[in-house]
């Protein structure tokens, strides 16, 4: 995979130069950012921190001691009144906040003051059922307005909140609610998607049943199912806010106060609580926003993800919301009722700035260019992409197709970890290259370094300084968080991604080197799913590799060895790809099982993964001299290449 998108990113030479049209508009055009920023980091962001509302002003922009930093030390603010009140004395105060479609089509629409009013009263109602600063609140909502308004009234309060994507099973979701020790859950009676009610309340019913910390839970009604409601701890979200005050003060907050946990897969089985903190995270929200969307006061803002992630968190409410922008939100499929809707939406709202990943453009791709050529596009003037290594082709058609050859391009690279962009172009400034995420923002330090940790021009991508949205820790877990950032290379922040930097010193992501697979641009743990998969009564052992695929980038290909008795059948293969949708939830769910009497291992016991990856993708096998029983591999291969 890395090495043939290597070959492909390498034969790639075409410039795209931002227009004089858009520089002379663009929120910064000014190439000398760069500089002022690397001569002094701290004066860079705090000035921008200075654009923002702050109780007390901070005493020291950071503190670093390695690997835990603050920033803005001693300062305190609040990020749901940054978002909110700080826009509601000037003409911001009616403009829409959150332009909503449903996936039926239906419309609401909040402005800065509506949106406000029900943060006031559901934080109000948070307070009612005891919810104190520091509590953990967990969030597993379909992308309704109520689950941005959830989201700003912890914050308003200090409460902690932990939004669990909708895709995750009950199982995962009570995982994540212990992990978390959640007090509250917040949810809804169902969402739609692709024409059917996602029962989120049923998958909650059925994860409390194991999660001795939840207290009480708060029903949004969104779908108009019925739900079973368990008395003394189920209360409709209306019944909760309905005589709630419509003020609630922001509450002076720390700004190294916890604002987030969002759990994410890593290297093992278990997922990380990575924890982000109130005013780094808001300045890196806030000012990467501004520059890299470059965001004017007439911009209708649509970032497609969905809010479970951290995209969500940063560019769909945060971000956004911080530059008083109106933020378009859709709660459904792209390809529902059929595969023009996201550009039925464009037409319709006149979406200017448009973010997304670019699995969700190669479907576009595949679909066929009669969707958007049904469709007026001619708002748009700004594009961007997300999630994983955008190959030069889907660039260039999303250039084209979508963007009608006059919208740049800003091609994000971050992580749930970096909290903000980190690598991307400035759209007034770069001279993009299709699949280059191009340079660090400015102020942000990052390098490629070869195994010895020393600078080069191709190996791993790794960070050099703190910046301010960065991860504060895994929760409850601080020596995996030394461990799995920390050790790799000392003083530097790993980030796992392979990266290659030309001659003009653009970065050229080539994706994940570790276990970690991107399926979809969603995160999964190949562990996470092999000890799924090892749940079932019937497997002995598993091994989960990811195998190049043209639209979600990876596939899940699973390797599984039986116990004594169980038989190889196309029934079990089903039941087991089940098995891993009821573990983890039907993101993870494995595109091919391949039953197999043994795998490939070393001397030592250890799964040779690479030559699972070779045989799944046809290749050659690589070295197998370290294999304890070469024979294993050429069944395996035999037997790969006859299913
Ligand atoms: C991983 C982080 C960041 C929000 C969504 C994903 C990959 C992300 C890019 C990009 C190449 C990218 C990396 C990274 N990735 N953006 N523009 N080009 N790769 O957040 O789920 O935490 O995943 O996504 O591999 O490590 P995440």
């Amino acid at each position: 995979m890395v090495k043939k998108a290597l070959e492909a990113l390498l034969k790639e030479d075409r410039v795209f130069p931002p227009a004089e049209s858009f520089r002379r508009r663009a929120n910064v055009s000014d190439p000398s950012v760069y500089d002022s920023a690397a001569k002094d980091r701290l004066k860079f962001w705090a000035d921008l921190a200075g654009q923002l509302h702050w109780f007390k002003k901070w005493d020291r922009v950071l503190e670093w001691d390695l690997p835990y930093a603050k920033w803005f030390v001693g300062g305190t603010t609040n990020i749901s009144f940054n978002c909110l009140d700080r826009h509601l004395a000037g003409p911001r105060r009616d403009k829409t906040a959150i332009l909503w479609e449903g996936e039926p089509g239906d419309e609401r629409r909040l402005t800065y003051v509506e949106l406000h009013r029900e943060v006031c009263r559901f934080a109000n109602g948070l307070k009612l059922l005891g919810v104190q600063k520091g509590d953990r609140v967990t969030l597993y909502m379909p992308m309704v307005p109520e689950l941005c308004v959830a989201m700003l009234s912890c914050a308003r309060i200090g409460a902690v909140h932990s939004v669990v994507f909708g895709g995750f099973s009950a199982e995962a979701l009570r995982d994540r609610i212990n992990d978390s020790k959640s007090k509250i859950v917040v949810t809804a009676d169902g969402g739609w998607r692709r024409g059917a009610v996602l029962p989120l309340k049923q998958f909650v019913d059925e994860a409390l049943t194991g999660t001795p910390s939840v207290e009480r839970v708060v029903v949004f009604k969104r779908s108009g199912s019925a739900v079973p409601m368990k008395k003394g701890r189920d209360l409709g979200w209306e019944e909760l806010v309905g005589n709630q005050s419509d003020s609630c003060e922001a509450e002076p907050l720390d700004s190294e106060q916890m604002l987030y946990l969002l759990y994410t897969s890593g290297t093992t089985g278990k997922p990380k609580g990575i924890i982000h903190t109130t005013g780094g995270y808001m300045v890196g929200c806030y000012a990467s926003t501004h520059w890299i969307f470059d965001l004017k006061e007439e911009d209708v803002y649509w970032c497609s993800a969905d809010i479970g992630w951290v995209t969500g968190h940063s560019y769909v409410v945060y971000g956004p919301l911080l530059n008083g922008a109106t933020v378009l939100m859709y709660e459904g499929a792209p390809n529902h009722p059929d595969n023009g809707r996201f550009w039925a939406i464009v037409e319709k709202y006149r979406v200017s700035v448009f973010y997304t990943a670019p699995t969700a453009i190669r479907s576009f791709m595949k679909w066929g260019d009669d969707f958007p050529g049904r469709h007026d596009l001619s708002s748009l003037r700004l594009l961007g992409s997300v999630g994983e290594p955008i190959n030069p082709e889907a660039w260039i058609w999303y250039h084209q197709t979508i963007g009608g050859g006059r919208c740049p391009i800003v091609d994000t690279w971050w992580q749930t970890e970096t909290g903000h962009i980190l690598i991307s172009p400035l759209p007034g400034i770069t001279a993009t290259k299709p699949g280059s995420a191009t340079r660090p923002f400015p102020g942000i330090e990052a390098d490629v370094v070869n195994d010895q940790g020393e600078s080069a021009d191709s190996g791993y991508l790794v960070i050099k300084s703190p910046w301010p949205g960065m991860l504060r820790g895994i929760y409850g877990d601080p020596e995996r968080y030394r461990e799995i950032y920390w050790s790799r290379f000392p003083n530097l922040y790993f980030t796992g991604d392979g990266c290659k930097r030309d001659k003009d010193g653009f970065f050229w992501l080539l994706g994940r080197v570790d276990d970690v697979l991107k399926v979809s641009g969603h995160r999964l743990s190949t562990m996470e799913i092999e000890s799924a998969l090892v749940d079932h009564p019937a497997v002995a052992e598993a091994a989960v590799i990811g195998k190049s695929h043209e639209i979600k980038e990876n596939a899940v290909v699973a390797f599984v060895t039986l116990k004594g008795r169980a038989k190889a059948t196309p029934e079990l293969n089903q039941q087991l790809k089940e098995h891993v949708v009821k573990k983890i939830g039907s993101i993870a769910r494995p595109d091919e099982i391949l039953f197999t009497a043994d795998l490939p291992k070393t001397r030592s016991g250890k799964i040779m993964r690479r030559l699972l990856r070779d045989i799944a993708e046809g290749r050659a096998l690589g070295d197998t001299s370290t294999l304890a029983d070469a024979g294993v591999v050429n069944s395996l291969k035999e037997k790969y290449e006859e299913d």
